[in-house]
């Protein structure tokens, strides 16, 4: 099936997905004790897109594989395998996947979630990786999407704030090596600091769950260490720098932890994919929903490299090289 010469994990297209309603700081101060400048100054937050009533989280998901499969000029009869990387699925089970995968209209073939919050994009991406270079499939979507509004305290001004639902998506295909694609991938977990940031019930995305709870200064400390650490691994790994890097494209959880990220790792802002502002923090969408948006606006191009970086409950937290 595969030519003899070894195989990378090669990004055809993007796709991203937000829900239509999008709701600024000031319209959250008519409910909560907050302000936009408080918001904004905290976080670099300005709005986040809010899922409507009937939208699940498969809704989001469809919508973004749609665009990326367009993006990668690909049919979805070309799909074999589907990873959906979510914390508020439609259900506890079956995977978010496999609705993705009968939304989509997409063949028979493995169809998974994974679960690892706000790292999941990147946990998804090396668990894609590595079976498009086992040979297990040829062409994969994989697909950030969340729809954490559900999840939300909204009469705790210190979480619901910071958060949105979206949905982010990349068709990847296994081609010869020819130094694009995958580069490493690099994936962490301490579980004891689970208490630090958790949702307090069971899981779903239809409003019968249990909320978020976050110290936020305790994520705020480790976020920092952990991103950049795992950069600097990830490159070391390879043999490249960060001044090899054209675009560092971290999850998307608060300005001041990237722009901190990248001060670290001494790449300033203009190296540094942000769209915080406009989405929040979507978890395991922020990621592909970044990647969208640079490549989209013709930032991201082919032949750069791009670090990706996520840190999330668990804590989880990973990173990535790409050459895009
Ligand atoms: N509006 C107004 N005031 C607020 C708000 C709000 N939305 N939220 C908290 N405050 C108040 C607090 O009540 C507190 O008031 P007090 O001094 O009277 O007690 C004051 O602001 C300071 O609160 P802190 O929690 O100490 O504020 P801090 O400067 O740490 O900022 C924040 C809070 C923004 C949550 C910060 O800790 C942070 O960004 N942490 C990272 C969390 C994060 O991004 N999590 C995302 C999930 S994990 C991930 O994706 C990596």
């Amino acid at each position: 099936m595969f030519p003899s010469r070894p195989v990378r994990s090669v990004i055809l297209g993007t796709g991203a997905y937000l829900p239509e309603r999008a709701v600024g700081n000031d319209e959250l101060a008519l409910t909560i004790d907050t302000s936009d400048a408080w918001i904004a100054e905290r976080t670099g937050i300005r709005q986040r897109h809010i899922a409507a009533a009937d939208e699940r989280t498969s809704d989001l998901a469809v919508q973004a594989a749609r665009r990326a499969l367009e993006a990668a000029d690909m049919p979805v009869r070309s799909i074999d395998l589907i990873v959906c990387a979510t914390s508020t699925p439609d259900n506890t089970f079956p995977a978010t996947a496999t609705a993705l995968q009968h939304k989509l209209g997409a063949r028979a073939c493995p169809a998974f979630d994974v679960q690892a919050v706000c790292s999941g994009f990147v946990y998804g991406l090396s668990v894609v990786d590595a079976m498009l270079r086992a040979g297990q499939a040829t062409t994969a979507l994989l697909v950030g999407a969340e729809t954490f509004s559900r999840i939300l305290d909204w009469q705790d001004r210190g979480t619901c704030v910071l958060f949105g639902d979206g949905a982010g998506a990349v068709v990847i295909r296994a081609e010869p090596d020819q130094g694009r694609g995958v580069l490493a991938t690099r994936l962490a977990a301490d579980g004891s600091h689970y208490e630090q940031l958790y949702v307090d019930g069971g899981a779903g995305s239809d409003g019968r769950v249990g909320h978020l709870r976050m110290q936020g200064r305790e994520v705020f400390r480790h976020a920092v260490g952990t991103m950049s650490n795992a950069v600097q691994e990830t490159l070391d790994g390879v043999g490249l720098t960060t001044d090899d890097v054209d675009w560092l494209v971290p999850h998307q959880a608060n300005r001041r932890i990237m722009d901190a990220v990248g001060r670290k790792l001494g790449l300033t802002p203009d190296r540094v994919i942000c769209t915080v502002d406009r989405h929040a923090n979507t978890s395991a969408a922020s990621i592909p929903l970044a990647l969208a948006d640079g490549v989209g606006k013709g930032l991201i191009r082919p032949g750069q490299l791009v670090a990706l970086t996520a840190m999330g409950g668990g804590f989880t937290w990973g990173a990535s090289a790409i050459r895009w």
